[in-house]
């Protein structure tokens, strides 16, 4: 199945089982709102639809209980957009092509939103999956050790000038902060889906690339698309001080490095007859 045809189908499904179970799923009317307004504002679901091919990918059945895994998946990467908008953080106004929820809500609201919206997304992971091994590939994956982690490098490398040539921590803050939910949510298809030892060291090799190569990616973003384009403010890492791939490396060899991502990402698929996972990497054309 080609990509554009899986969004297709499953994009919709994705986005309406998220609208009816924010609604029915959290009591209070108003909070459910302001939880709802940064889920639904877009986004390009990303981490659900790798979920949903690799469980493809893998010939797994994609009903009901597949579907809640993969929108908690979306709940805990919107909390952590929300909370990376806060003027504490990267203090931005536009995300998904709207006011970010504290702009829109206040403050004290969007911090809340977002507490609220990770353990929710735990909550259906677990739920969906009746699996504890799920939670605890998503909990190590967003905390400490991962995304959390990384976004505190983030916060703590920018405007320092001594990260500015660490290589190893500036790769180390971008796969933490970005890579890890990715890996994760392939990892958790592959042994939802009972993979085999090959077929998970093989997924695991692509997610490890995609996953690293996506705030590349996001980072190149910020340079090439205006900010209509990506739907949030663009031409804004280097005057915040941020210290990322294209600071380390330049643009040219940050391309490059792309390239050489894809390259070893599809190849380590390159066994399996579905041919969707592959075709994330076309997201990349625009940055090239
Ligand atoms: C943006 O993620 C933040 C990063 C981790 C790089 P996405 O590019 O997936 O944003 P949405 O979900 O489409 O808004
Ligand atoms: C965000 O990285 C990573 C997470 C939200 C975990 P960025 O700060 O570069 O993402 P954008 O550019 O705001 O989407
Ligand atoms: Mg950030
Ligand atoms: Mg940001
Ligand atoms: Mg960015």
């Amino acid at each position: 199945m080609e990509l554009k045809d899986f969004q297709e189908k499953y994009t919709p499904q994705i986005d309406s089982y998220l609208e009816e179970h924010l609604k029915t799923e959290v009591d209070n009317p108003v909070f459910s709102k302001i939880m709802s307004y940064s889920v639904m504002a877009g986004g390009k679901r990303l981490r659900p639809l790798l979920f949903l091919s690799t469980l493809k990918t893998l010939n797994h059945e994609i009903g009901e209980s597949e579907l809640r895994i993969a929108c908690g998946i979306e709940l805990i990467h919107t909390y952590s957009l929300i909370h990376d908008d806060l003027p504490a953080m990267d203090n931005d106004d536009y995300r998904r092509g709207k006011l970010t929820s504290h702009k829109k809500w206040g403050e004290a609201e969007a911090i809340l939103a977002g507490d609220a919206l990770l353990p929710l997304g735990i909550q259906w992971i677990t739920e969906g999956s009746n699996s504890a091994a799920l939670a605890i590939i998503i909990s190590q994956a967003v905390g400490p050790n991962g995304m959390v982690g990384g976004q505190y490098l983030d916060i703590d490398s920018t405007n320092n000038d001594s990260v500015r040539e660490n290589a190893k921590l500036i790769n180390q803050m971008e796969w933490l902060k970005t890579g890890c939910l990715i890996e994760a949510s392939v990892k958790m298809a592959a042994v939802y889906a009972k993979a085999s030892a090959d077929e998970l060291e093989r997924l695991d090799k692509f997610s490890k690339e995609f996953g690293r190569s996506y705030q590349i990616y996001d980072d190149l973003v910020d340079i090439v698309e205006t900010a209509k384009e990506a739907g949030k403010a663009t031409h804004k890492d280097a005057d915040e001080g941020k210290n990322n791939t294209l600071t380390l490396l330049g643009i040219d060899a940050s391309r490059k490095e792309l390239s050489s991502m894809i390259v070893a990402g599809k190849e380590a698929i390159a066994i399996f007859n579905e041919p969707l996972l592959g075709e994330f990497f076309n997201l990349y054309q625009k940055v090239l």
